[in-house]
């Protein structure tokens, strides 16, 4: 398979404006260091579950150096001021032993002047098409109740969708069934 370090996909949101989504590096550290200063608390508690006055160095590292195998991320980038600037993260980390037929935890977090453009849905499509391309069969996502647009989401993904749980969390199961013959989704590339 190509390397999904080198993925990228350039896309226009539905207000018309450009995304490009591409594989987080290592280099994106201090970007994603300030990006969390720039979410708002309630895009912070529905991320992480808890307040949170930043990330460690530790936790920093963790999401971005990524083998690309058992934890795979996305960032969308606007080009601000002729420079780059991550506006999401979605990510899937494996659940589990590695192995076939393997199950991945996703997590998003939109900063919140980017929601409701269409950037978590985009990133679902290119997340769910890359954990078909390594093997996975299901996502797991443990969302807030009240968490309506996430839900949405994982609505418009088009997968099958159970939900489990209760008043405090709701369990979501989304099925990586395998798409017929010639209709594989590919809306990114890796480089070569
Ligand atoms: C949940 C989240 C990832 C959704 O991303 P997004 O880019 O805003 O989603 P989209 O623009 O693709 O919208 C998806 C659906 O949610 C709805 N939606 C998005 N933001 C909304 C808002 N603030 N209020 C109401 N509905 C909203 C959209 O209308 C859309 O539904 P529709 O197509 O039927 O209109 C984003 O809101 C976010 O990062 N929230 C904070 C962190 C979080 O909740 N993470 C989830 C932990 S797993």
């Amino acid at each position: 398979m190509t390397d999904l370090r080198d993925y990228r996909a350039p896309a226009r949101l539905r207000d018309g404006s450009s995304v490009l989504f591409r594989s987080i590096r290592p280099a994106d550290r201090e970007a994603l260091r300030n990006g969390f200063h720039r979410l708002s608390p309630e895009a912070i508690y529905h991320r992480f579950f808890q307040t949170r006055a930043g990330l460690t160095d530790a936790e920093l590292r963790y999401l971005t150096e990524l083998d690309f195998r058992n934890h795979v991320a996305l960032v969308a980038t606007v080009e601000l001021d002729g420079r780059e600037q991550i506006v999401a993260v979605a990510r899937f980390v494996r659940l589990g032993a590695p192995g076939p037929g393997g199950r991945a935890e996703i997590a998003f977090v939109v900063g919140d002047e980017y929601q409701h453009r269409g950037i978590g849905t985009l990133l679902m499509a290119h997340l769910a098409a890359i954990a078909r391309q390594l093997g996975y069969t299901a996502f797991e996502a443990e969302v807030l109740p009240d968490n309506y647009p996430m839900l949405r989401v994982f609505e418009h993904s088009g997968l099958p969708v159970s939900e489990r749980g209760g008043d405090r969390m709701v369990h979501v199961t989304l099925e990586l069934t395998p798409l017929p013959r010639g209709e594989e989704d590919s809306p990114g590339s890796a480089g070569n």
